[in-house]
């Protein structure tokens, strides 16, 4: 039977023991652990290890986990080879994903080491990629770095300030793992045809891209843009509901009220963004909230992470065109934890569909016959 609304809505598509999203009361768990000790206990290597092990590590920064990513943060010369090869107007999201798939073979099933490969060497990819487009050098990892200073390091050369990478990692850690989200969905799918970790992640970054799952906070701040003033900003997203647009960083499939990671990245936002760029994005959600409520208000539509992320990433010094990328370096760590779920416990995911087209037709006497040699 197909959900009432399709998009497989309220089905059950498997289990995970990884994160878990309850969206009547705004909660988010990693391993059990909310979201909000989280970010208050973890950095980023803390979190892959929590994510992973199932456990806390012991120590913070877990120190074995952060010198197997330094040790892996180089990229393979067939990889930098094949990100140096792209063009300046690939969009970002395909450089990662090329990037991602040419780091080597990483046969089924998906171990820890290919894990720490394909975590370690996303943000080199995109920070080479960005670098090369600009027509600039790559910039090689600083092994006394964490894994997101590192990032920033690498995209920009210079020792990165502390209150960027806090930025940063905070986002980083919000956006690592969410439950059976569309990316990944698709890579437990792909996986569980005992394909590679690296088809399964190329998969899951391809669902990332769209802008009604990774695309939206570069989206959200290009809104702040275009509404420029709080004073613009009733009439503007009146405007943009009569013209029956979304509000890019509202709404959620999962959450039927707050985002508990909009509320993390709210008051990271308020900490590290411009004063003038948090009022005006406090006006525009407070306008959004109240507009949403009353054009549909059969739906129960609030902030969710993508919208204060976007304030977020812009605060950390990041390009937005890099945004939905950034998201992809982050998450990777759920996606080495789901696929390592997966292949545990792995059935082929091939669910059924209910056939609405016509049926019993033949072809007419007078049709053309195919010939046969
Ligand atoms: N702005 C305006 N209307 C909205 C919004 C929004 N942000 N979100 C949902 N609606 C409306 C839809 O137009 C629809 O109304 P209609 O039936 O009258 O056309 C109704 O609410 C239900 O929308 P669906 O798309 O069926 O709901 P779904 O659960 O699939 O939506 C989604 C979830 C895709 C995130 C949606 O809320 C959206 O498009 N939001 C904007 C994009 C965004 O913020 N994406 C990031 C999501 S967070 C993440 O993936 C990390």
């Amino acid at each position: 039977m197909a959900s009432g609304r399709g998009g497989l809505e309220e089905v059950i598509a498997g289990s995970t023991s990884v994160s878990e999203v309850d969206g009547e009361r705004g909660g988010l768990t990693y391993r059990g652990y909310t979201i909000a000790d989280v970010v208050a206990h973890l950095g980023f290597e803390g979190t892959v290890e929590l994510l992973w092990s199932g456990v806390p590590a012991a120590d913070e920064p877990p120190l074995p986990l952060r010198e197997a990513l330094a040790h892996r943060r180089s990229l393979p010369s067939d990889c930098a080879r094949v990100v140096d090869t792209l063009g300046t107007t690939t969009d970002p999201m395909d450089a990662l994903r090329m990037g991602l798939s040419a780091l080597g073979q990483f046969p089924y099933p998906p171990t820890l080491e290919q894990g720490v490969a394909l975590v370690a060497a996303a943000p080199t990819v995109l920070a080479r990629f960005h670098r090369r487009r600009q027509g600039r050098e790559p910039i090689a990892p600083d092994p006394r770095l964490g894994h997101v200073a590192n990032f920033l390091y690498m995209l920009e050369g210079a020792p990165p300030d502390p209150r960027r990478v806090y930025a940063l990692e905070s986002y980083c850690i919000c956006v690592a793992d969410h439950g059976m989200n569309a990316s990944t969905f698709a890579l437990r799918v792909v996986l569980s045809t005992q394909a590679d970790l690296l088809s399964a992640a190329a998969a899951a970054v391809g669902a990332l891209k769209g802008p009604l799952h990774g695309g939206a906070p570069s989206k959200a701040v290009e809104m702040l843009d275009a509404i420029g003033r709080p004073e613009n900003a009733e009439p503007w997203i009146r405007e943009a509901l009569a013209r029956r647009e979304r509000l890019m960083g509202f709404g959620h499939r999962a959450y039927k009220v707050e985002d508990p990671r909009a509320v993390l990245l709210r008051q990271i936002a308020e900490r590290v963004a411009a004063p003038e760029r948090f009022a005006l994005a406090a006006r525009v959600e407070e306008v959004a909230l109240a507009e949403l409520r009353r054009a549909k208000p059969n739906e129960r539509l609030y902030t969710n992470v993508e919208f204060y992320a976007g304030l977020v990433l812009e605060a950390a010094g990041l390009p937005r065109d890099l945004f939905p990328a950034v998201f992809g370096v982050a998450r990777t760590a759920g996606w080495v934890a789901h696929a390592r779920e997966q292949s545990e416990h792995n059935r082929l995911i091939r669910p059924g569909v209910d056939y609405v087209g016509l049926r019993g037709l033949a072809f007419p006497a007078s049709a053309p016959r195919r010939a046969a040699p």
